[in-house]
Order: C-alpha cells, then structure tokens, then sequence
C-alpha cells in the first residue's frame, strides 16, 4: 500500500497542546483524543484504517521474531566491540540492529576492567558507610526492593566515571547515535559523536536473590508524548494519517521540547538505554527483556486512539507512573518480549529510547546481577540544559536532579571530581 501524502496547500485540523501539566487530566485526555481523531480523518483515512496498517508491520516484526526464535538463532543482535572499533561491523549486522532496535556489544570493556570496578564500587561504599547510612529506597517505583538496597544511589565513584568518559564508551554511543537521522529540515537535532555524560545508578543484585521483576514499560514520557507541541510534531506521521512514513529513527522535535516531571523521569534525550555489564549474567537468571520492535511505538501512541478505550484514557498511560504495556491493551506487542543471551562481566546490552522494556522474575538467583547504567544521550539543547545541573552536582557530589535528593555522596573524601576529567568528560558536561 503507498502512503497517501497530504495534498499541499491543506491545512491540517489544528491540535491542542499543553508545555506543562494540563490542570484537568481526563479533559485534556479526552481534548487531544478527539483533535487527534479529527486530524487523521482529515488525511481520508480513518483512524481503524491508520492502525491496521501499523498492525500488519507489527505483526510481520512479531512473526520473523518467533522464526528466529524457532531458528534458535538469537533474536537480540550481538557485535563484537572490537569491530566497532575497527569499522569493520557487516551490513547484515548494521540492518539486524537497526530492525531489532537493540544490540548487545560484546566485549566492549575487558573483562578484567569490568570486575575491577565491581571490587572499586564495593570498597568505595563500604570505605564510605553507605550501608549504615543507607534509609530505604526514594524512589521505589515498582514495590519490589527490600532492605537492602540492590539499586544504589551511587553516582561518582571513579569507576562509573571512568567508564563514563572512556574511549571506549564514547566509540559505543557514536556508533549507535548513528543509527538515527540527526539532520532534518534544516536542523542539526543532535551531535552524534558527542555524549553528554548522563549520570545514573548501579544496580548489584547478589547471588540468592528472589524478585518479582519489573513489569513491560517504556520510558520516554506519559501523556506529555501526545500532549506536547514537540512531541506532536515528532509523531507528526501517527497523527496526520501518513502513518507509512513514521521512522522511529527520525530525531526531529524530539531533542529539545519540554516534559512533564515526574518521579521516573529522565531529563535526557536518549538515542538508547544502556549498562555495562559487571558480572556474568545467564539468560535465564532475572534479566532484561525487550520487545524488539522500534516501530511499536506507533502501535502504543495510536491504540489509545480506537473507540473500546474510553475517552478519558491513554490505554492507562498517567503521568507520575511509567508507560505500562499490559495484555489488555496491547497482547500482539507482548508476543515478542525477548530477553536478552548470556553477557559476561564487560559486555554492554543497548535498546531504543521508545522500547518497551521488562526483568524477568527469578528465584535464587545464580551469580551477581550487576550493572552500571550508562545510556547513549548524545549533545543537544535539552541535554545541554540537563547539563547545568550536572556540573553542579559533580561539584557537590549531590545525586542529580533526575533522582532523589539523596546525596549519600556529598560527604564522601575519595568520590570523583571535576579535576579528574578527562576532555570526553569536559566535552559531555559542557565545560569546553
Ligand atoms: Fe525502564
């Protein structure tokens, strides 16, 4: 089927958006709901007729993913760091991870390297108190952390810098900020080859462990995705009835509008999610899982659209709360959750900024689980904006402004510090 263009010289029905919070939700909801209606009828088709058509290419991704599955070949893609360095990753790679959205760089740190800064994260918060000091989560989205904690608050440990402002690192988030279209309409959207070193936690979860997991969600926003100007001309070809053009690629409008706040928030353009992988993990010990599908996202925005949703509802989406992705609303999407293959301590594991992402559950885990979260955000007005506050709490060894104010660090002798960064590091936190 072609795509039907709008006719030059058609004015589309004009949408209502709202830069912060609107101050009646389920109006609001209800508001965007109908314009975004009127909107797609305006392009001749209807909006059953606009998600049939992103259906059949879901479907298509959700099928060749249970061949390959059937296959046994793995599902989630995997390059050898060093031929991301040599420049030497095959076309037939490059197609893989630009379908599955998501990769799994292998050996993108020696092995060594990464159980060292395991041993360095240990000591510098055992040197420090932090267990004693440790009150209990801030920010226990999903009910599912004891006592202990398993994600920590840890931001400037001189291991998670390092790793931060690594060559190596800036190589990885160069190469996949490279898979989006970063140039368009006469902007330059973002700069591929610059990280704007996004500080986030670690997570050690010890060999015993019993947990529920996280259930599927995505990440990149709530109902500020259908509700702000930005983000409505980022989805311009979901809402405008020219639904065949939707590249989940594209970067236009999406690196420089506003969010709304919220407690899972992340201030950061994200081209991926990321972490480094500092201890071996098995496949089937609690780990991440995906739906490999970067164009399911037009399925998400559109499917609160279909008249069985009531009109003061996005499919549950609310602010304050991740994007959840349930059986009611979206079952088709959850036939392809993948998890990822055995990593080994040093290998990283990457997905879409816009992908549906879950833990599995696991009993008496086998083995550590720990990572470091490291994304690929790459330089653009609001990661330059994020920045500021940054170099603040680099200063002070404050937590950053995207997580609770825990600051466990900020009393710490030996944490990271401004003078300790290299020129990738200055680069990121805009001190060049
Ligand atoms: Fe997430």
């Amino acid at each position: 089927m072609t795509a039907p263009t709008v006719p030059a010289g058609t004015s589309l029905p004009p949408l209502p958006h709202w830069e912060e919070i609107p101050a009646d939700l389920p109006d609001a909801t209800r508001q965007i709901k109908a314009a975004l209606r009127a909107r797609i009828a305006a392009s001749g088709r209807t909006v059953e007729e606009v998600f049939a058509v992103v259906e059949r290419r879901i479907e298509a991704e959700v099928a060749d993913i249970a061949a390959t599955r059937t296959r046994g070949e793995s599902v989630w893609p995997v390059i050898d760091y060093a031929d991301i360095e040599a420049g030497t990753v095959t076309a037939e790679q490059m197609q893989a991870l630009h379908r599955r959205g998501c990769l799994i760089v292998r050996g993108h740190f020696p092995r060594e390297q990464a159980v060292a800064w395991d041993r360095d994260i240990v000591d510098y918060t055992e040197r420090n108190g932090f267990f004693d000091a440790y009150r209990g989560p801030g920010d226990d989205f999903f009910g599912s952390v004891g006592s202990k904690p398993e994600i920590y608050p840890i931001y400037w440990s001189a291991a998670q810098m390092q790793a931060r402002q690594s060559d190596r690192m800036a190589r990885v988030q160069a190469f996949l900020n490279a898979q989006w279209k970063h140039e368009s309409e006469g902007v330059r959207w973002f700069e591929p080859d610059r990280d704007s070193l996004y500080p986030d936690r670690i997570r050690r979860r010890p060999p015993g462990t019993d947990s529920g997991g996280l259930g599927t969600h995505l990440d990149p926003g709530t109902l500020d995705l259908w509700m702000t100007k930005a983000y409505q001309q980022a989805f311009r070809h979901l809402f405008d009835g020219t639904v065949e053009e939707y590249d989940p690629w594209d970067a236009a409008h999406r690196t420089d509008g506003p969010q709304y706040p919220g407690t899972t928030m992340c201030s950061a353009f994200r081209t991926f999610q990321g972490w480094t992988a500092l201890s071996d993990m098995d496949h089937d010990q609690g780990v991440l899982h995906t739906v490999p599908i970067p164009a399911a996202m037009a399925y998400l925005m559109l499917r609160p659209l279909l008249p069985d949703v009531p009109d003061d509802d996005m499919g549950g989406v609310t602010i304050n709360r991740v994007f959840p992705v349930s059986e009611r609303w979206h079952p088709l999407l959850l036939k392809a959750v993948t998890g990822i293959p055995d990593v080994r301590a040093g290998d990283s594991v990457w997905w879409h900024c816009d992908m549906i992402h879950s833990v599995a559950p696991v009993e008496n885990q086998k083995g550590w689980g720990n990572v470091m979260y490291i994304p690929a955000a790459p330089w653009c007005p609001r990661n330059e904006r994020y920045s500021t506050s940054v170099r603040e709490a680099l200063l002070t060894g404050a937590s950053p402004a995207d997580f609770p104010a825990e600051h466990y660090e900020q009393s710490w002798p030996d944490r990271f510090r401004q003078s300790d960064l290299n020129i990738t590091g200055r680069r990121g936190l805009g001190l060049n």
